[in-house]
């Protein structure tokens, strides 16, 4: 099968950050089909050759188990092309078709990743150009809009230039093995899922905490906040791998469908729920690391009087028999104190207590979604230290299950995951476009509502875990965040 990808957006963050390593990864790996082209385009005026250097000199420095050598390098950049293109102009678009007609058509994959207002346009003009047709793939990187009327029109847009099943919606959280090892979690094993409901859950707490601040990002943050950042998407795509049912089939629209099922369970707002249960902060002046770190209003590109939220707590419910009452904890944030992302299910306490037990003691399985990949089951055994005692109090241990030490060499990282499975036209892992409208109509009332509220952001010491009024909302169902019981 014959490949042309083409990488709007080819000389960008995006393109630098993450897809050329992932894409280089995936050809060292021999995925990547043989004859493939990666055309970028851009407005640079840039040759192929221009093209190649600029792109080799992206792998200088990365550690060196991820850098090419000098021959596979070449190997690689003879994939890579470039063509200007000013993504306004329809002739530039005849050029592109012209380019891709140079050869017999096989899969084309058009990756969109530009500023998100020029996604509509990309999409309008393809079509125009005809660059449309059923071989041709378009994936979209997040944001997909700002809110739940923007978001309609650029799907409305990519909706009559494509099919659905044409388009992939990039979630990448989706594509990190741990994630995919969640799903196989819940539905490779018989253990857990019996388990898996309110008669035996007390709460759940999915936390994707950062360490890192905006970095080169303010003035693009600044538009954006955690809110639309992370919560909009990572967060409540982790919420419904969680608290989905299980899917009949591993198809995609099996699996999409017990998600956007979630997202409409979700617990409407109420002018309550938005005072109590949602908590916004902005990092104040701090540490990470063992460095001083600005507060992030002095960030380059941020305003000096933003409001903008740099972390989000909310509390809420997935309305169902399943889990009706159940409170699911969603917090994320910038410059918090470690690079964390987990999710921990805690348990009951057993109904009767014939053993002494810690204060609050309970069973509790975490998954560690990064740094660390992998299973923790806490549980209580009985220690060696009281075999005289009458009455016996149990100690708390837990099973460990380390997925890097075990997969470690089969792992692949989520964007050459994800790019691969757009090549293969696999779309369990991207978000339909229901999905994401859901998402975005249930983000909407906590924006009207911050944007009436004259409080604003609570401040926070970077490094710290965030504003203490995400521990005070937690504490009033007393309960409390993994780091702090
Ligand atoms: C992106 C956000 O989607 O996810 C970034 O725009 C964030 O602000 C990033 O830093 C986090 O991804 P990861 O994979 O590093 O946890």
């Amino acid at each position: 099968m014959s490949l042309d990808l083409v990488l709007f957006g080819g000389t960008g963050d995006l393109a630098w950050r993450k897809l050329m390593p992932a894409l280089f990864q995936a050809f060292r790996h021999g995925t990547l089909p043989q004859g493939c082209r990666i055309i970028g385009v851009a407005r640079d005026d840039l040759s192929d050759t221009a093209y190649r250097e600029l792109i080799a000199s992206r792998f200088e420095g990365v550690e060196l188990a991820k850098r090419p050598s000098a021959e596979e390098f070449a190997r690689f950049a003879a994939l890579l092309h470039f063509l200007r293109m000013d993504l306004s102009r329809p002739e530039d678009y005849a050029r592109l078709a012209a380019r891709l007609a140079e050869r017999h058509a096989g899969t084309v994959v058009m990756y969109v990743a530009t500023a998100p207002a020029l996604f509509t346009t990309v999409c309008e003009q393809l079509a125009a150009a005809g660059l449309n047709a059923p071989h041709v793939r378009v994936v979209l990187e997040k944001p997909l809009g700002h809110d739940l009327a923007s978001n309609r029109a650029i799907n409305e847009t990519v909706r009559m230039a494509f099919q659905e099943k044409q388009v992939f919606r990039i979630d990448h959280y989706l594509g990190k093995p741990s994630v995919q090892n969640l799903f196989a979690l819940r539905f490779g094993n018989a253990l857990f899922e019996p388990l898996w409901r309110r008669e035996n859950i007390a709460n759940i707490q999915i936390t994707i905490a950062e360490d890192l601040g905006v970095e080169k990002r303010g003035a693009f943050y600044d538009q954006t906040g955690a809110l639309r950042d992370m919560v909009q998407n990572h967060a409540l795509q982790l919420l419904c791998a969680i608290g989905m049912e299980p899917p009949i089939n591993s198809h995609a629209d099996a699996i999409r469908d017990e998600k956007l099922k979630v997202l409409r369970s979700l617990k409407a707002w109420t002018p309550e729920t938005l005072t109590q249960h949602v908590v916004r902060g902005q990092y104040a002046a701090g540490g990470s690391n063992g460095h001083a770190v600005p507060a992030y209003r002095d960030e380059p590109g941020v305003d000096p009087a933003s409001r903008t939220e740099t972390f989000v707590a909310l509390r809420t419910e997935i309305a169902n028999w399943r889990w009706a009452g159940v409170p699911f904890y969603l917090r994320t944030g910038k410059r918090l104190a470690s690079r964390d992302a987990r999710i921990v299910v805690n348990f009951r306490p057993a109904p009767h207590a014939i053993f002494r037990t810690p204060a609050g003691a309970a069973n509790q399985l975490v998954i560690n979604l990064q740094p660390k990949d992998g299973l923790e089951l806490h549980l209580l055994a009985q220690g060696q230290d009281n075999r005289r005692s009458n009455a016996q109090t149990l100690s708390p241990v837990h099973l460990d299950l380390d997925f890097d030490r075990r997969f470690g060499a089969e792992r692949v990282g989520a964007y050459e995951r994800l790019l691969l499975d757009v090549i293969d036209g696999r779309l369990n892992l991207f978000v339909r476009s229901d999905e994401q409208e859901e998402a975005w109509r249930w983000v909407e009332p906590i924006q009207e509502h911050w944007a009436n509220d004259t409080q604003g952001p609570r401040p926070y010491t970077a490094g710290s875990w965030g504003p203490s009024a995400a521990s005070a909302m937690i504490a009033r169902d007393n309960y409390c965040w993994h780091e702090e019981c």
